[in-house]
């Protein structure tokens, strides 16, 4: 790596993004206050609609609901089918940043992100841990972040599926060759024994439900995740 690339690497600082699909729904202002005291850097909000992915969780109510409890970043991480149907109210409830899977948009991905700028937050494409990265090729210079998922989507707490790290680190390479220092976010089955080997495949955004919300220090696992 030159040390021009270096350089934009080091730009892609690492960020601790939360899942609030840990939290107790009941009360989630609460836990955004307790995540923003404790050093989180953004929120990662799972929204669920029980057709893409079993579960439901909550629409852009429950968004703008936790954007009166905190300034950090809200980054809303869609599981739904049809997501260009919600990007406008996601974006009026609050949303700094919106994720689309690739596996609900099909061939209109490019649409859908620039749908997503359009209404003012950042884009970002989600790929489940068996679609290549191939797949999303001609949509990264249209993204903000690339969120590859390292648990198929629709539960927390489950096991870190290992085999998606090389493609962690082709989408780094693929940003360095281009002098593009872009987010790349892990979501699924992070903990502090696995952290350090997704930051050093190239990812920068770490989502983490259940390693935060279950611990005893939670201000101690935030940092441990960013510094170990
Ligand atoms: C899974 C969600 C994740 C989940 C992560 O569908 O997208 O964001 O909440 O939770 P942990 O870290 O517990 O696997
Ligand atoms: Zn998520």
């Amino acid at each position: 790596m030159s040390d021009l690339q270096e350089e934009e690497r080091m730009k892609s600082e690492i960020r601790i993004a939360p899942s609030v699909l840990s939290a107790d729904f009941a009360a989630m202002g609460d836990a955004v206050e307790k995540l923003e005291k404790c050093g989180a850097d953004m929120i990662h909000c799972d929204v669920m609609d029980g057709t893409f992915v079993p579960k439901l969780t909550f629409g852009c109510d429950m968004i703008a609901a936790i954007r009166r409890h905190t300034s950090l970043p809200l980054d809303v991480h869609l599981m739904v089918v049809n997501p260009q149907n919600q990007v406008r109210y996601f974006a009026e409830a609050g949303a700094s940043i919106i994720t689309v899977h690739r596996e609900a948009c099909g061939d209109d991905l490019k649409n859908v992100l620039r749908l997503i700028r359009n209404c003012g937050p950042r884009c970002g494409v989600v790929i489940n841990p068996d679609t290549s990265l191939k797949e999303v090729y001609d949509c990264l210079e249209f993204c903000d972040t690339l969120l590859i998922m390292s648990v198929f989507p629709g539960l927390g707490g489950q096991k870190f599926i290992e085999h998606v790290l090389p493609k962690v680190e082709e989408a780094r390479r693929i940003f360095d060759a281009q002098g593009i220092a872009k987010d790349i976010e892990i979501d699924g089955g992070i903990t502090e024994e696995n952290v350090r080997r997704v930051k050093d495949a190239g990812a920068n955004v770490i989502v983490t439900g259940n390693t935060v919300f279950k611990s005893a220090d939670m201000a101690k696992t935030i940092l441990n995740l960013k510094t170990l």
